[in-house]
């Protein structure tokens, strides 16, 4: 099997700058780096990261464990913890959860067995305390939550402004002159949906526009939940004009309800919700949405959690970064109340 050696003496350097090059943890000259590299190519030389990895305590691997990665949200935040992770030569072990708390904790313990260096984490919906998370904090692993923190636990975390998000909506439905607004949150135990929620009711309770419980619908940010809020509510007597509905997925089971009654969005049903991946632009009626910048959750996410490894400084108090939401206002949120009314 090629050693390090050998390849240094191909390449004429010294073993430290082979290992320079492998890690990248010390810049090298381009002549002397593109030796390094011909010769490991040459003798097909592989660095043996395990023994590595016992010398110098540390794996050079992250942890990611999302809700499920066929949602598009996650697909582009994985992307870009992945990016984030590349430039640094580390590499990220994804697990999906499929929002099920006992398989949050399988992979954390996985994980943790793994002896990854730092993990990213979107949680499970749970009303269980966080001692998981608190004991691998404790373990001297750091942890940055994203998109959603559970509540009291005290962590790095990357997350939006929901609740302002929510107003933005809101505000803006009630601008094109709906008044009778419904929403379809997430699953009520997590965070994004709850704030999701206060943003719609604080919004619809300051313009005095009364809200019937019948339009209050809680889903669990898939698409069939969706699929079933809206038909209940286009089965209802007493209709909105308009849904705040609190993801995108969702969004596309209220589109297919109103297909199934042959009915139509704005006319019929006008549509607002969250989360704005680049297919929603091939649909008609193309949706009002507000948008968040997954790749960033995960590149942003990925960066502090490696400054967290690389300084050594868990423990210190949690660093907080918000990232920005923005509204795009299209056709599906319009005001044209037809037959329903
Ligand atoms: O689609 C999944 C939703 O849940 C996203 O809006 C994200 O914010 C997460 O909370």
């Amino acid at each position: 099997m090629a050693t390090i050696k050998e390849v240094a003496k191909i390449a004429g350097v010294s073993v430290g700058t082979v290992s320079n090059v492998i890690t990248g943890s010390v810049t090298v000259g381009a002549d002397r780096k593109e030796r390094v590299l011909n010769a490991i190519r040459e003798i097909e030389y592989h660095p043996n990261h395990v023994a590595r990895s016992l010398k110098l305590q540390r794996t050079k691997m992250l942890g990611m464990i999302i809700s499920d990665i066929t949602n598009p949200f996650f697909s582009q935040m994985v992307r870009g913890a992945e990016e984030a992770a590349r430039k640094q030569n580390y590499l990220l072990l994804t697990f999906n959860t499929d929002d099920r708390f006992e398989r949050e904790e399988q992979a954390l313990s996985e994980l943790r067995s793994r002896r990854v260096d730092g993990i990213l984490l979107v949680v499970a919906p749970s009303q269980a305390k966080p001692s998981h998370i608190v004991e691998t904090l404790k373990a001297g692993i750091p942890v940055v939550c994203l998109d959603r923190i559970p509540p009291g636990l005290e962590v790095d975390s990357v997350t939006v402004d929901n609740i302002n998000a929510a107003r933005d909506c809101v505000r803006h439905l009630i601008a094109q002159g709906h008044r009778k607004i419904g929403i379809i949150t997430g699953t009520m135990a997590l965070q994004t949906a709850q704030q999701r929620l206060q943003g719609f009711e604080e919004t619809m309770r300051a313009a005095g526009l009364e809200v019937d419980r019948d339009w209050v619908r809680h889903g669990d940010f898939r698409s069939e939940s969706g699929y079933q809020m809206g038909r209940e509510i286009l089965l209802g007597k007493n209709l909105p004009t308009a849904l705040f509905i609190s993801n995108n997925l969702m969004a596309y089971g209220v589109l297919q309800a109103l297909d199934d009654f042959n009915l139509h969005c704005p006319g019929d049903l006008a549509i607002a919700t969250f989360d704005d991946p680049a297919i929603t632009q091939v649909f008609r009626p193309r949706l009002t949405a507000i948008s968040q910048p997954a790749y960033s959750f995960g590149y942003t996410g990925a960066e502090l959690l490696i400054q967290r490894i690389e300084s050594k400084k868990t423990g210190e108090s949690p660093i907080a970064i918000r990232l920005p939401t923005e509204l795009h206002i299209r056709e599906s949120s319009a005001f044209e109340p037809r037959t329903l009314q």
